[in-house]
């Protein structure tokens, strides 16, 4: 018998984490851990320093204490297998959805890829966002929606073992906000990703987790977990959903001050 080699199941691993501006410390005593394809939302009120955990946990800026594992490796700076979706789309407006899409690939850390295959990946992630009929189309020519779209494709086209998400969807009305949620979880699904999605808004959290973590105080600390086992899709439990909901409220009012 030949023993199967342990396949790691951490993507990130973040020990007792400081980070703030200048002396002071915006989030501290973090030590958070994200299996590889679960989907983690940081939950907590504004200002309660969600960003600046996120940037801190992508590499995007440095740490006042503590470390940042990803994959098994240090994190020191941003990694390619690591991708980031925001609020804003930012899409580059002289170049198409396909250009958009294909902009990710091209920064010095990821791997060169064939032209080929590289062409494959951008047409798949833009057909699995459902936009395969605006690969053309310019940003000034997209709606909201349709523009947080091609960003989750330029982020899932690196394919990436975790997506760093800060309330991407928190700028769409609420009709587009609820596919965009629904599509994220079909998405990172059938790619195989892990996702640290940022949020303010319960409902959201609720939906999309399979955990959630709120954070609370100043300096922002997590306070409370919750595994959400409920089916999907989600919206079909209205009863387990509003039970957690409570919970949550509940907790907000008593235990973290926000
Ligand atoms: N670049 C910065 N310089 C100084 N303080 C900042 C900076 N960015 C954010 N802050 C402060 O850090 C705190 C947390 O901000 P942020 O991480 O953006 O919170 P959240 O994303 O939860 O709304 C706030 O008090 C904010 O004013
Ligand atoms: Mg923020």
């Amino acid at each position: 018998m030949t023993a199967l080699a342990a396949v790691p199941v951490t993507a990130l691993y973040a020990s007792d984490v400081r980070i703030g501006y200048g002396a002071k410390a915006v989030v501290e005593d973090i030590t958070l851990a994200i299996d590889k394809q679960e989907i983690v939302c940081l939950l907590g009120g504004s200002g309660c320093g969600k960003s600046t955990l996120l940037r801190g946990l992508a590499g995007l800026s440095g740490l006042q204490h503590g470390s940042v594992s990803f994959l098994g490796e240090p994190l020191l700076a941003p990694h390619p297998r690591a991708a980031l979706v925001f609020q804003q789309p930012s899409l580059l407006p002289w170049l198409d959805v396909t250009g958009n899409v294909g902009f990710g690939l091209d920064f010095a850390r990821q791997p060169a890829l064939e032209r080929s295959a590289r062409a494959a990946r951008v047409a798949a992630a833009i057909d699995a966002v459902g936009l395969s009929t605006h690969a053309k189309a310019f940003p000034a020519q997209l709606s909201g929606g349709q523009a947080q779209r091609v960003a989750l494709a330029r982020a899932l086209a690196r394919q990436p073992e975790l997506l760093f998400a800060d309330e991407p969807f928190s700028a769409l009305d609420a009709i587009t906000r609820a596919e965009m949620q629904a599509l994220l979880v079909e998405l990172v699904h059938r790619w195989h990703t892990a996702v640290l999605l940022v949020t303010h808004d319960i409902d959201e959290a609720i939906l999309v987790a399979d955990r959630i973590v709120l954070m609370a105080g100043q300096p922002g600390r997590l306070v409370r977990t919750w595994h959400v086992d409920i089916p999907r899709p989600r919206h079909a439990y209205a009863e387990q959903v509003i039970a957690l909901r409570l919970e949550i409220v509940g907790a907000l009012r008593t235990g973290a001050p926000l």
